[in-house]
């Protein structure tokens, strides 16, 4: 029983940076890979940054900055042969991974230009989970061909499984993205349906969360049985359904679902777009009656009516949100929220200083809320 009307007020100050308050250094999922096939240029947007995906000879995805550094024609105007990449405006052709500059068609032999010095931007560059996925390393840091870390991937438990992705837009900053998906409150006003919960079926709640490395969890449970997909899973398994939700930065939220050796295993980005635009990219695999569409109708039906009544809501809440308003976190319904924010700020504070991040929890902690 929380009586600690703790309340903070907060001007989500990550809105008013430079930067416009998104995290760089991390990997964030660019494109599908089927919508990059052979010599295929494709546009997409992280961080405000255009990109122009492609694949090389091998097949491997690469991102470059998609503005040519002669004279900004976009890169993705031009073409690709695996190898290099033409800018369609005057010829110059960049390697595609390391961005380098190959050849000036309309340099003499004489000229003394180091056309070797010349670079078009570039990012690290990973298939992973039926994404290209690129390494966004910020503006003006030295340029790096591989990132120090591996893109990251989605725990799966067993030979065989089932996948689903699904994606919908966010007309707001990627921080209003994050809070939203990892808000316990909304649940039922914005998802009452009669195969999620009702509103009246609004009670009280205990969960334990812990901090783990750059984010909490939610520390295994038996999930709320008041919605439709656990007591199928419990029905069909007659095992214990337990669940364990991870947050991470920059904006990942891995759940697994497990009873028995059945398993379901989901990812959530929140893809930061532009600073007024994000993206929930969302993937799932699951070994529970993979023969039997079941899973597969939870996820690529109801999946996108339940993430339609967030993106709708959070398309509403961008109205409010254009006169800058200044926002409220309560206890303990918005606490994640407050642990994201503190985590957020850690990070960059340790980014500017090199010095390791504190982490906001000390331990582990129990919040209640009614939802
Ligand atoms: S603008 Fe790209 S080669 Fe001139
Ligand atoms: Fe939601």
């Amino acid at each position: 029983m929380t009586q600690r009307l703790i309340m903070a007020e907060i001007s989500s100050p990550a809105l008013t940076n430079a930067d416009g308050g998104m995290l760089w250094d991390f990997w964030y999922p660019a494109l599908r890979s089927h919508q990059v096939r052979g010599r295929d240029l494709r546009r997409a947007m992280l961080l405000d940054v255009p990109l122009v995906i492609g694949r090389d000879a091998r097949g491997k995805p690469f991102a470059l900055r998609d503005v040519c550094p002669h004279r900004g024609m976009p890169l993705s105007c031009g073409q690709s042969d695996g190898e290099t990449v033409e800018c369609s405006y005057h010829g110059w052709r960049f390697d595609a991974r390391t961005g380098q500059c190959r050849e000036i068609p309309s340099i003499t032999a004489d000229s003394k230009l180091r056309v070797d010095r010349i670079y078009a931007g570039s990012f690290p560059c990973e298939e992973r989970d039926g994404y290209i996925w690129a390494y966004m390393t910020a503006p003006n840091s030295p340029r790096l061909e591989h990132a120090p870390i591996p893109a990251p991937e989605l725990p799966k438990f067993s030979e065989r499984y089932s996948t689903a992705h699904l994606s919908a837009e966010m007309p707001v900053h990627v921080d209003h993205g994050v809070i939203g998906l990892m808000d316990p409150a909304h649940g039922p006003f914005v998802h009452q349906s009669w195969w999620w919960r009702k509103r009246r079926s609004i009670h009280e709640k205990h969960k334990q969360f812990e901090p783990i490395p750059s984010g909490f969890r939610m520390s295994a449970h038996t999930p709320s049985s008041n919605s439709l997909p656990y007591k199928v899973l419990k029905m069909i398994t007659g095992a214990p359904v337990t669940t364990t939700i991870d947050f991470t930065l920059p904006s990942y939220r891995f759940e697994q679902v497990r009873a028995g050796n059945l398993w379901f295993s989901s990812r959530a980005v929140v893809t930061p777009v532009r600073r007024d635009l994000c993206r929930l990219d969302f993937c799932a695999a699951w070994n529970v009656l993979r023969y039997v569409p079941i899973v597969g109708f939870i996820v690529e039906v109801l999946g996108p009516r339940f993430i339609a009544q967030d993106t709708d809501t959070m398309t509403k809440q961008s109205v409010g949100l254009k006169s800058n308003p200044h926002l409220m976190l309560i206890d303990d319904a918005d606490r994640p929220a407050k642990w994201y924010f503190q985590l957020k700020a850690a990070h960059l504070e340790s980014q500017r200083t090199g010095t390791p991040a504190p982490h906001p929890m000390d331990g582990p902690v129990t919040l209640h809320w009614r939802s």
